[in-house]
């Protein structure tokens, strides 16, 4: 059964277009069922519309609470079996309800190498301390904002004439070419959270994950 994915937006969709082309390449053996955005109107949705795939608006607004918002859209997650929820630029804390109900099988991209940079502004932060390295990193979602057990990492090295412009185009660069990767993991059944943390190949990942780019 061709692996199922639902991916939540709130924005552009670069990372949802990168899944996208991925999938038509076949270097992604995965299916998106389903995209979600709590922003109606977002250039996110019209890239799914433009592959065929079916959409749907959930305002949080529209919502008394984080839960009752969250398990509206749970209804419509479940309705078409995701193997894996896949967050790309969804700017929505998810209420402890919802992580549970998809632990193990809920992802998320963060433009920052973390455990740094959890939260918001992560280039100019990366900038402001000097950093050399900066980057992005995929993780199974838990309770901790940004702070699940870590999948993947990207490096990529950070000049002295970086902008945070400059250092979030390479950074999202980077982010497309590792969601694909990530999720064909996933579609091939060989990446899974345990108790123990992230296992890939039956073995145990390191704190930081598989790095990319490989040496
Ligand atoms: C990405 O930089 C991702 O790391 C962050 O939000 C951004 C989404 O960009 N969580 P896009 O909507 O995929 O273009």
């Amino acid at each position: 059964m061709t692996h199922r994915l639902a991916v939540l937006i709130s924005g552009t969709g670069s990372n949802l277009q990168a899944i996208i082309d991925a999938i038509a390449n076949r270097q992604l053996d995965a299916r998106i069922a389903l995209v979600i955005s709590n922003k109606p109107g977002v250039a996110g949705l019209d890239k799914a519309a433009a592959a065929g795939i079916p959409t749907a608006v959930f305002r949080h607004l529209d919502y008394p609470d984080r839960e009752t918002f969250d398990r509206a859209m749970a209804r419509a997650l479940d309705a078409v079996s995701p193997d894996t929820v896949v967050l790309a630029g969804f700017m929505r804390i998810l209420s402890p309800w919802f992580v549970k109900r998809y632990e193990g099988r809920l992802v998320n991209i963060h433009p920052s190498l973390l455990p740094r940079y959890p939260g918001l502004n992560t280039h100019q932060r990366a900038l402001d301390a000097g950093d050399k390295e900066h980057g992005c990193s995929i993780h199974f979602v838990n309770d901790d904002l940004d702070g699940g057990p870590i999948i993947a990492q990207y490096r990529i090295s950070v000049d002295a004439n970086d902008s945070e412009r400059t250092l979030s185009e390479r950074v999202q660069t980077a982010e497309h070419q590792l969601y694909p990767k990530v999720l064909q993991w996933r579609a091939e059944a060989r990446l899974l959270l345990s108790a123990t943390g992230v296992i890939l190949d039956d073995a145990p990942l390191p704190p930081t994950g598989r790095l990319f780019p490989q040496t």
